[in-house]
């Protein structure tokens, strides 16, 4: 079976983007391939997070993971910094990457500019960790959201170069994988691009009836359509983009139609998309309440998890090191 890896970082509680833009796609990889989920806590330390909502923000991830259904008993389910063997081989990545390539990076770009007063090292090789993260498995597949492709092409850049430096074909190159045609971008409803910690604009999975109504009811909208069958504007695009994922056919149907007779009203829309959004995640909220009260599951898991994780990551290492010219442990 072919292997998998992918992560999140614990900033926070799973939103819908989270969830529609990469774990509802763990989910469906399980039984087909070889599946590794982590929580990518070192990669959360670029924002100096404290020490307490370290632990409070994996806890929440790793209950959240179980709620929507990653299954330990078929997927790897660990803590990055319970594999410390990702950090040599990112020590390792570090020294075939150059600087130039990492600067041009967008995510390091707009985080430079977010945060001018610590536009640290962690920040600038946050895509060779990230490499690290995958390649230390060998993995060919990554389900990741449409806003990680530059940083899966910096990891297979790595691959790439790692085996051309070394002459061997060792490292594969990871492909972003996904079920949709294309990736998934979830965008938020405050007529922003994308849902995301950093833009304030979430849902999460862990909200309420009445939170999610609220939120969705505040998504902005234009003034409505003039002429039948025109072009959407970015903002109404977005609520349908919404609707095609957590509503029915017949739901999306409808409201295309009432879009194109000029005779659609946002508030039954809106109505109807937050009834929606609260189908998928009703039944997900009362799990994670389940799951974070278990901290003793949630303890296993992880603890099962690392053993698994590191008995793959010290193989890779151990071939990798031959290859660079290190004596073996
Ligand atoms: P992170 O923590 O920002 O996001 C986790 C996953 O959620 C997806 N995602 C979205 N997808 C669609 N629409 C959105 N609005 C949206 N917001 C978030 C992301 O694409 C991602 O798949 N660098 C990664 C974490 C990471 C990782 C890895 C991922 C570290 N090492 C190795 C895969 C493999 C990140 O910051 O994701």
């Amino acid at each position: 079976m072919e292997n998998v890896v992918s992560g999140i970082r614990p900033t926070g509680n799973l939103h819908l983007g989270n969830y529609f833009g990469a774990v509802t796609s763990f989910v469906k990889m399980q039984d087909d391939y070889n599946c590794k989920f982590f929580i990518a806590d070192w990669h959360s330390l670029t924002t100096h997070p404290k020490p307490e909502d370290i632990q409070a923000s994996t806890n929440t991830i790793l209950a959240e993971y179980l709620a929507c259904g990653i299954d330990p008993e078929k997927s790897v389910v660990y803590m990055q910094s319970d594999v410390p063997e990702v950090l040599e081989l990112y020590m390792y990545l570090n020294m075939n990457t150059y600087l130039g390539e990492l600067e041009r990076v967008t995510t390091f770009k707009e985080k430079a500019r977010k945060q001018p007063d610590n536009v640290n090292a962690g920040l600038l090789t946050y895509p060779t960790l990230m490499a690290a993260d995958i390649l230390i498995h060998r993995a060919l597949k990554v389900p990741v959201g449409k806003d990680q492709e530059q940083n899966m092409e910096m990891a297979r850049k790595c691959a790439r170069r790692f085996n051309n430096i070394y002459g061997v074909d060792f490292f594969p190159e990871p492909q972003s994988f996904y079920f949709a045609k294309e990736a998934i971008k979830i965008p938020g409803l405050d007529g922003s691009g994308k849902m995301g910690k950093s833009e304030g604009n979430c849902i999460y999975l862990k909200d309420d009836a009445k939170t999610i109504q609220k939120k969705v009811m505040k998504a902005v909208t234009d003034s409505g359509p003039t002429e039948p069958n025109s072009e959407k504007p970015e903002v109404i695009k977005n609520l349908f983009t919404f609707l095609n994922i957590v509503s029915a056919p017949e739901t999306v149907q409808f409201f295309e139609e009432k879009w194109n007779d000029c005779s659609i009203r946002y508030g039954d829309l809106k109505k109807q998309l937050a009834q929606d959004i609260i189908g998928y995640t009703e039944p997900i909220r009362e799990r994670i309440n389940e799951y974070s009260a278990n901290k003793e599951l949630l303890r296993k898991v992880a603890e099962q998890g690392a053993e698994k994780a590191r008995e793959s990551a010290r193989q890779t290492l151990a071939e990798v090191r031959q290859i660079i010219g290190f004596k073996q442990y």
